[in-house]
């Protein structure tokens, strides 16, 4: 490093016989500095205004990746109420449904299932629904004249279970969003109160 002429260059305060140089900023230092800068345009407007993923959207794809493999080992689930009402209490499922039901419902229900052009799924008024396996219904065969599409032929009898065990369990988390629409039903039975088992539903 040769040295500048300018190096070292005193200013003239003082304060409790602490001196200071007037010596520039390194040249790495600064060009670390404009370079941090100019990074921050693009990066703000892509992950912060525009498309770009928040890294909780990246765990949750991850998550629902993984959850999405565990899923092969659940075998064949048949579609009665105490298979919904049982894997409504696995959190895999849920997690590995929560992307599905964002990738095929969002759209009229919201990712969060307070509804839009569909139903509020989270609240306790349903139009169609009294128990877990009109979920199924509803979801398989649709309510086309009013705009729910049939899923039957998308879905295998085990990502029916699955879906509608998720769709049941937004309920446990009321949102305020869509009016509700139809008339209250009560509370899901529990699983366990219904002597359910883990071989029930074969
Ligand atoms: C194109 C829009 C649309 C999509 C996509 C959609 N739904 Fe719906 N859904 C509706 C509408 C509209 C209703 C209300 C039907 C009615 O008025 O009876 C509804 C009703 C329902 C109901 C019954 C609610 C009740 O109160 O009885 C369930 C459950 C449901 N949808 C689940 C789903 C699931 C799960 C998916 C994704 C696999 C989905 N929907 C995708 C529009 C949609």
């Amino acid at each position: 490093m040769a040295e500048e002429p300018y190096h070292d260059k005193l200013f003239d305060h003082e304060y409790d016989g602490i001196r200071e140089y007037d010596n520039p900023m390194p040249a790495w230092w600064v060009w670390m500095f404009v370079l941090s800068a100019l990074f921050a345009f693009p990066y703000v407007l892509w992950y912060h205004i525009g498309n770009g993923p928040s890294i909780l959207d990246a765990l949750e794809a991850e998550q629902a990746a993984y959850a999405e493999k565990l899923l092969a080992t659940y075998g064949d689930l048949s579609v009665d109420e105490p298979t919904i009402l049982r894997m409504m209490e696995d959190e895999n499922a849920m997690l590995a449904m929560k992307g599905l039901f964002k990738g095929k419902c969002s759209q009229c229900h919201l990712a969060d299932g307070s509804g839009s052009v569909g139903p509020n799924l989270t609240d306790d008024h349903w139009k169609n629904v009294k128990g877990v396996t009109d979920i199924a219904e509803v979801i398989r065969t649709g309510i086309t004249t009013k705009g729910m599409p049939a899923w039957g032929d998308q879905f295998t009898e085990t990502q029916l279970v699955l879906v509608s065990s998720y769709v049941a369990h937004l309920r446990e988390n009321p949102l305020p969003g869509k009016a509700p629409e139809g008339d209250p039903i009560p509370a899901w039975p529990a699983a366990s109160a219904a002597g359910i088992d883990e071989n029930a539903g074969e």
